[in-house]
C-alpha cells in the first residue's frame, strides 16, 4: 500500500523527550490516526523512534532526514519511512538500500523533475502554505500526472480539507495534532482530540 494512502492526515512531531513517545503514539492511535513522523531536529528524536516502534498498530517514521547517515540512524532506530524538507538522491538512494520508503520534499517543478528522475510516485509538498497553498498544488501538479502529494508546513485544521478536496492530495501533514506544548503538558486527551477532529474533517 502507498504511505500516501493509509491514513489522510500525518502528525509532525518534534519530541522534547523520548518519554513522550509512548503516550502520543497511544494518544493519536486513540484518535484513529495510525501513522506519524517523528522528526530529528531534537536528541529526543531517535529514542523517540525507537521506542514508538513498539506500538504494532502505529506506523512510524522519521522526518527532517538531511543524510544518508539519517536514514541509516533512523531505520536502526525503527522508523518505516522517511521524510526530508527537500529532493537528496543519495537519501532516496539509502532508503531504497534499506527497504523504505522515502518522501522528499519538492516546491518547485524542477523538484518534481528531479523526483520524476528518481522514479518515486510520492512526494511532499512544503513548505504549503508560503508556496501557495492548494492552487499552487495544482497549478505544479498538472505536468506530473502521476505524482501524489502531501502538503506540510502551515497546514491546519481549518485548510486541511481544502487541500485534500485535491484529487493529487491523498494526505495532509502538519503539527497542530501534537504541537511542542501539549506534549510539554501531557495533554494526551486534546491530543486524541484533535487526532480525531482531523480524521473526521
Ligand atoms: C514541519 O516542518 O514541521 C512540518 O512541515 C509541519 O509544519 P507545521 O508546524 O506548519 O504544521
Amino acid at each position: 500500500m502507498s504511505l500516501l494512502s493509509r491514513c489522510p492526515v500525518v502528525p509532525v512531531v518534534v519530541l522534547d523527550e523520548p518519554e513522550q513517545a509512548l503516550p502520543l503514539g497511544e494518544a493519536l492511535l486513540a484518535g484513529g490516526i495510525d501513522v506519524v513522523e517523528i522528526t530529528l531536529r531534537t536528541p529526543a528524536g531517535l529514542p523517540g523512534i525507537r521506542r514508538l516502534s513498539a506500538l504494532p498498530d502505529l506506523l512510524v517514521g522519521a522526518g527532517s532526514v538531511l543524510l544518508p547517515s539519517h536514514v541509516d540512524a533512523a531505520v536502526d532506530a525503527g522508523a518505516r519511512f522517511v521524510v526530508s524538507p527537500g529532493v537528496s538522491a543519495d537519501v532516496v538512494g539509502r532508503a531504497a538500500e534499506r527497504g523504505v520508503p522515502a518522501l522528499p520534499g519538492v516546491a518547485t517543478a524542477t523538484d518534481l523533475m528531479a523526483v520524476t528522475a528518481l522514479g518515486l510516485d510520492e512526494v511532499k509538498f512544503f513548505p504549503a502554505g508560503l508556496l501557495g497553498g492548494p492552487a499552487a498544488i495544482r497549478a505544479l501538479a498538472a505536468p506530473f500526472r502521476d505524482l501524489a502529494f502531501m502538503p506540510s508546513g502551515g497546514v491546519t485544521a481549518q485548510t486541511m480539507g481544502e487541500y485534500l478536496a485535491l484529487p493529487m492530495v491523498p494526505a495532509v501533514s502538519g503539527s497542530w495534532m501534537a504541537e511542542p506544548a501539549l506534549l510539554r503538558e501531557r495533554r494526551w486527551d486534546e491530543v486524541t482530540a484533535r487526532a480525531a477532529a482531523a480524521v473526521r474533517r
